[in-house]
């Protein structure tokens, strides 16, 4: 049984090692060498790292790759990716290679507006707290001046404050919903700082309240924070092309536009297929979002929430075909930022910015929405022909490989013979038992 213990986060890295592994690890003298075996040994390099998070032991890695020739808006990009699935990359490179020939991806910032709020509690009159919030709007936009000073000098800021009245949904419950051009950041610091100072100065201007006064009857902030619903942060992204263009070596251009639009339909009345087709996006949005050293939770989140907007999840995606002409498109809200955050402070990220040619938020909100485009295309197109476990497999094989610590030889003898024969985990396994016998 191992016991609570304080003070954890004062002890040295190689003190948590130690206790890690006194308590969790059965003393298994191997563990240690596996966690300090991932230590870069450059020292400086790994304290960058050790500082990222609390509490770090050693460093997880996840492969980088790149998937080349995405022409976005006539303009040639190789896509930085971060994955642990295999497949994906090589699924990219597909997409981008097919539709290379077929005139590249076009993509469109619709709006970059981000919100936050400062959600509060209120008993008392409506009428009251509405008078106050026209009464107090201009100190509560003073009060972040010096917190917006350089972003208003680059264009950005807050852009406006309104009083939310939620009271039919939760008795007592107002929202001031405050939006904001952040810019190349992210924005999650300065929209929280912001928040949380327009809170304050709320909370002790309502103090003062004649009203409220009389009434004894105070509004109370419950919290404040930006949200990672970004439905006014939204970038479009399509491929076209004659349906004749689609011809294909095993399928002709009609009938794969046939299968390909019944597959998006389907995403998008069926959830059951929507969350699976949506997850294929985020495998591309995802991969580019964590090389470039974005925030993949707060996105996830916003793109699920965006795709359940109208009251019922479904496709992020969509296709037509018309006057023979196939057309397939998303829009997505992205949070990104190519400023602050870790795109300064990690080596790779700021690699990965300079592969994608510096972008600024706008163009990286748009490289991201075509790798999920891309990735969407690739997976559909896989599924409606040949399925996806004959590649999926192929790329696993060597996973399954290096799991069972195949020699070359065994791996060389393994990959050949799975050329023409279905790569499942059991035949794999099997085979190589059986080359070892
Ligand atoms: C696997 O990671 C992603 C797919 O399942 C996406 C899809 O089904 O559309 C292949």
């Amino acid at each position: 049984m191992t016991s609570p213990i304080l003070g954890f986060s004062k002890k040295t890295k190689e003190e948590k090692i130690e206790w890690l592994i006194a308590n969790y690890l059965d003393n298994d003298p191997a563990a240690k060498d596996t966690l300090t075996r991932y230590w870069n040994e450059d020292e400086k390099l790994q304290k960058l790292h050790d500082d990222f998070i609390e509490n770090t032991l050693t460093n997880y890695y996840l492969p980088l790759g790149v998937a080349p020739n995405f022409l976005i808006n006539d303009r040639l990009y190789a896509l930085p990716m971060v994955i642990e699935e295999s497949s994906v990359v090589a699924a990219a490179s597909n997409a981008a290679k097919f539709w290379l020939e077929r005139g590249g991806f076009k993509a469109k910032i619709i709006s970059t507006e981000k919100n936050g709020q400062v959600h509060v509690n209120f008993f008392g009159s409506e009428e009251h707290i509405v008078q106050f919030f026209d009464v107090v709007k201009p100190k509560l936009i003073e009060s972040i001046a010096s917190i917006q000073k350089n972003m208003k000098q680059r264009g950005g800021g807050l852009k406006d404050i309104r009083l939310v009245v939620s009271t039919a949904q939760l008795p007592g419950y107002y929202q001031l919903h405050c939006t904001f051009e952040t810019l190349d950041a992210m924005g999650a610091n300065f929209i929280n700082s912001c928040l949380e100072s327009i809170a304050k100065c709320f909370e002790a201007e309502a103090a003062n309240h004649s009203n409220f006064k009389a009434t004894q009857q105070y509004p109370e902030v419950v919290l404040s924070i930006l949200s990672n619903y970004v439905p006014e942060c939204l970038v479009r992204v399509e491929v076209s092309c004659p349906v004749s263009a689609l011809n294909q070596k095993d399928i002709d251009g009609k009938t794969f536009a046939e299968k390909f639009l019944r597959a998006v339909q389907i995403a998008e009345i069926e959830p059951r297929r929507a969350v699976t087709h949506n997850k294929g996006i985020m495998n591309g949005i995802d991969a580019v979002i964590l090389a470039t050293g974005n925030d993949f939770r707060a996105v996830e989140a916003g793109v699920h929430a965006y795709a359940s907007k109208d009251g019922h999840y479904t496709s992020l995606t969509h296709a037509t075909v018309e006057n023979d002409e196939f057309r397939f498109w998303m829009e997505v809200p992205l949070a990104l930022g190519t400023v602050g955050g870790l795109t300064a402070l990690h080596p790779l990220v700021r690699l990965v910015l300079r592969v994608l040619q510096n972008p600024n938020a706008k163009e990286l909100m748009q490289v991201v929405a075509v790798a999920g485009l891309a990735q969407n295309f690739a997976a559909i197109r896989s599924l409606v022909t040949t399925g996806i476990q004959k590649g999926h497999m192929k790329m696993h094989l060597m996973n399954i490989l290096n799991q069972m610590e195949a020699t070359s030889e065994e791996k060389e003898k393994t990959v050949h013979h799975f050329k023409d024969h279905a790569a499942t985990h059991s035949a794999v396994v099997d085979f190589v038992s059986a080359l070892r016998a």
